[in-house]
């Protein structure tokens, strides 16, 4: 069992590198914020800090949940959470279950800590947890927030995968009541609908993290690892990152702050996310890639430059700060717009 899921950790980074290169599409093409050929704002007065819930970020892009539980995820992990310190911005762990089932794994995820003492760092385990894991978990890392991922068509494809999802809707409530820290609720690549965003906040929840589809995509990773009977027919599924992340703002977006995920690569995609109400973003398959072919001193600059365009962009947009972008207008067009339409959330 302990070698088994070794062994998977490791196919998900070596799988997800072999399709990461494929992947051309921009998950907000449909999207395009006016320019405003009169803003006077001076990119470099730009505030981009912005909160969830009582946890303040200096900057909106999150690493989000990859990896732990293996010498390879520790090296990845301590190199990201370099990079998240030098930055002072916010990081996620891959989910801990390994490490509280095998304590020797427990380091591929301390070292987080251990290199960014003062960062805001987040645990991760999954929705079937129990309290007392997530207890764990977060003390493990001395979390300032723990995301409880939500992955059924992961776990349905891949073949030692779980197939009961039983009580999962009881066990988030179990868990929102009875954790000290802010529970961040994931999607890992399949999307969140407005339906479903309204019962996690009739639990509860009040930090959701759409994890839409478009960017990395985990029943494909899942054929590549099982080649004997692989569901390609299934690929496609998923609610794409903008229709998610729209549905979850105008559903539940007044009581629950929304990170936008899934497919973002640049800082445009980060400026279209706040201008339809995210409060922050989220990056794993565009950070992982960029680390992994290129090294962590490249994505240290890759991050920075985001940061630029996100300011240059909000600057051409006549925005200074997030509240101000999320009243720029915009307009969403083509199967974004069809979906949002028929969805009833646009008229
Ligand atoms: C190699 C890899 C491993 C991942 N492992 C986890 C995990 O352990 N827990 C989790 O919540 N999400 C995990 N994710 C999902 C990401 O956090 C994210 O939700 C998803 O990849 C969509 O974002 P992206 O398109 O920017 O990659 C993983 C992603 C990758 C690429």
């Amino acid at each position: 069992m302990e070698d088994l899921r070794k062994k998977r950790k490791k196919e998900h980074i070596k799988y997800f590198l072999e399709l990461e290169k494929h992947l051309n599409r921009n998950v907000f093409d449909d999207v395009t914020i006016i320019h405003n050929c009169l803003s006077e704002i001076n990119p470099k007065e730009i505030d981009i800090s912005t909160n969830l819930q009582n946890i303040k970020l200096r900057s909106p892009i999150i690493i989000n949940a990859m990896t732990g539980g293996f010498y390879g995820a520790k090296i990845i992990n301590k190199n990201l959470a370099r990079i998240a310190k030098e930055l002072d911005i916010a990081m996620a762990v891959g989910s801990q279950k390994i490490a509280l089932d095998n304590p020797e794994n427990i380091p591929s995820f301390s070292i987080v800590r251990k290199e960014n003492p003062d960062g805001i760092i987040f645990a991760n385990l999954s929705s079937e947890a129990t309290v007392d894991d997530a207890l764990k978990a977060i003390d493990m890392i001395e979390a300032d927030a723990i995301q409880i991922h939500l992955n059924m068509p992961q776990e349905i494809i891949m073949s030692e995968g779980r197939t009961n999802f039983a009580n999962t809707i009881d066990n988030i409530k179990e868990l929102l009541h009875n954790i000290n820290v802010p529970v961040i609720i994931k999607e890992v690549g399949f999307g969140v609908a407005a339906e479903d965003a309204q019962k996690l906040v009739d639990c509860g929840a009040n930090i959701i993290d759409i994890g839409g589809a478009g960017g990395t995509n985990f029943i494909c990773i899942e054929n590549l690892r099982q080649t004997k009977s692989p569901y390609y027919n299934l690929e496609h599924w998923g609610i794409p990152t903008a229709a998610s992340l729209v549905e979850v703002v105008k559903q539940v977006g007044d009581k629950a702050d929304v990170i936008s995920s899934g497919g973002l690569k640049t800082g445009l995609d980060v400026v279209k996310s706040l201008a339809l109400g995210a409060n922050a973003t989220a990056f794993a398959g565009t950070f992982l890639y960029i680390l992994m072919k290129k090294g962590p001193d490249v994505l240290k600059k890759h991050i920075l430059k985001m940061e630029r365009e996100i300011k240059y962009t909000m600057a051409m947009a006549g925005a200074k700060n997030i509240a101000e972008i999320r009243q720029r207008p915009l307009i969403v067009e083509g199967r974004t717009y069809n979906w949002l339409k028929q969805r009833g959330f646009y008229k």
